[in-house]
C-alpha cells in the first residue's frame, strides 16, 4: 500500500472548514430579478410558462417590492407588456408607456431599489421582430434611432441603468449619444454583448407576448455554433461604450462566459434565461430533481465560470440561500 500524503479530502472535513477554503464567493448584491409589467389595473397574476414569477400592473408593484424588500433584492431588470402594439413598436418610447410607468411608480414605492430597463422592441411591435421591418428583414440603421430614442424615454422615467437586448450592430454606440447629448451622461449601459438565437428564451415569448409572427430571429441574434464570435461582439461594445458585457444564456455558455471574463475588464453579466428556469420548475414538479440543490448549484457554475452579475429568475431564492450561507 503506497503512503498517502497528499489527501485532498482533508478540505472537505466539516461544514466549517469547507466554507472556510471556498473558491466561489458570493452575494446577493450580486442578483438582478428580471420583471414583467403589463399595461393595465388590478394585474397580479401568474404566468404560466414560468411558475412562481408574475405579470404585475404598475398598481400592482407594491406586491413586487415587498417580495424583493424581504428577500433582500434591490436590483431589477423590467421588461413591459404594452396594451397595445404597432408595427414601429411606438409604445416603447410612449411617455406613458408600461415601463415608464412602472419605473415612475418603483421610484415612489422604493427609491432605494435600482431600476435597469431592457431595451428592445420585440414586445411592442405587431411583428413581434426586435426592430422596424424593410420587407421582412429587420432595419439594422433604422432601428437604432428607436433604440436610442426608447432608452432616453427610460432615463426620462428614472431608469438607473439601461440594458439593449435587441442584437443590431452598433447600438451601444446609438444609445451612448442619445444619453449623453439628452443629459443622462451617468446612465450605464449594460450590453446583451454575446446574445445567441437561443430556443431557451420560449417561456418568456410567452410571458412577454414577444414571439415573432413569422421567421426567428437568427439573423439578428448569435448563430450558437460560435464562439470566438461572442468575443469580437464584446470587443465592439467595449469599443461603443458598454459599461458592462453580458453573456445570454448562462448555463450552456459557461465557456464563453469563462473567455470573456479572461479577456475584458468590464464587470461581466450573465443571464440565466427563461427556459433555464422552466426547466428546473418542470423537473422538480415532476419529483426528478432536489430544486433547490439544482439552483444553487446551477447559479454557483455561472460565477465560478466568471461571471460578476447574475440576472435570474430565481433572484429572491438564491439570495436567501446567500444569507443562509448555503452558498457563497
Ligand atoms: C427581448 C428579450 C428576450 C429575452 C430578454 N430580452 C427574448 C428574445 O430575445 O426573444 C429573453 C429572456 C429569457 O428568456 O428569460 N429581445
Amino acid at each position: 500500500m503506497l503512503h498517502q500524503t497528499i489527501r485532498p479530502r482533508r478540505l472537505r472535513a466539516g461544514d466549517c472548514l469547507r466554507r472556510m477554503v471556498r473558491e466561489t464567493r458570493v452575494s446577493p448584491d450580486s442578483l438582478v430579478y428580471p420583471v414583467f409589467i403589463a399595461e393595465g389595473e388590478h394585474i397580479y397574476r401568474e404566468i404560466p410558462s414560468l411558475p412562481g414569477q408574475y405579470h404585475y400592473s404598475p398598481d400592482e408593484l407594491p406586491r413586487l417590492v415587498e417580495k424583493l424588500q424581504r428577500a433582500g433584492v434591490s436590483r431589477v431588470l423590467l421588461f413591459g407588456l404594452p396594451a397595445h402594439k404597432d408595427p414601429e413598436g411606438s409604445a416603447a418610447w410612449a411617455e406613458d408607456g408600461v415601463v415608464q410607468q412602472g419605473l415612475r411608480r418603483l421610484r415612489e414605492l422604493d427609491p432605494s431599489l435600482y431600476l435597469i430597463t431592457d431595451v428592445c422592441m420585440c414586445e411592442y411591435t405587431s411583428h413581434g421582430h426586435c426592430g422596424v421591418l424593410c420587407g421582412s428583414e429587420v432595419d439594422n440603421d433604422r432601428t437604432l434611432e428607436r433604440l436610442a430614442q426608447i432608452a432616453l424615454s427610460h432615463a426620462q422615467a428614472g431608469a438607473d441603468m439601461v440594458a439593449p437586448s435587441d442584437m443590431m450592430d452598433g447600438r451601444v454606440a446609438a444609445i451612448r449619444e442619445k444619453l449623453d447629448q439628452n443629459g443622462f451622461p451617468g446612465v450605464p449601459i449594460m450590453a446583451y454583448s454575446a446574445k445567441y438565437a437561443s430556443s431557451f428564451y420560449g417561456p418568456f415569448r410567452d410571458a412577454a407576448g414577444s414571439a415573432p409572427a413569422f421567421g426567428d430571429r437568427r439573423a439578428y441574434q448569435m448563430d450558437w455554433h460560435n464562439g470566438r464570435e461572442a468575443m469580437r461582439e464584446c470587443a465592439l461594445d467595449v469599443q461603443e461604450g458598454a459599461d458592462i458585457l453580458m453573456v445570454k444564456p448562462a448555463l450552456a455558455y459557461l465557456d464563453l462566459i469563462h473567455e470573456a471574463r479572461q479577456r475584458f475588464d468590464l464587470p461581466l453579466a450573465a443571464y440565466a434565461v427563461s427556459g433555464e428556469y422552466a426547466m428546473a420548475k418542470a423537473a422538480a414538479a415532476a419529483g426528478l430533481i432536489d430544486e433547490h440543490g439544482v439552483m444553487c448549484e446551477s447559479a454557483i457554475a455561472v460565477y465560478r465560470a466568471g461571471a460578476d452579475i447574475l440576472i435570474t429568475y430565481y433572484a429572491c431564492e438564491l439570495a436567501e440561500a446567500m444569507r443562509k450561507g448555503e452558498i457563497g
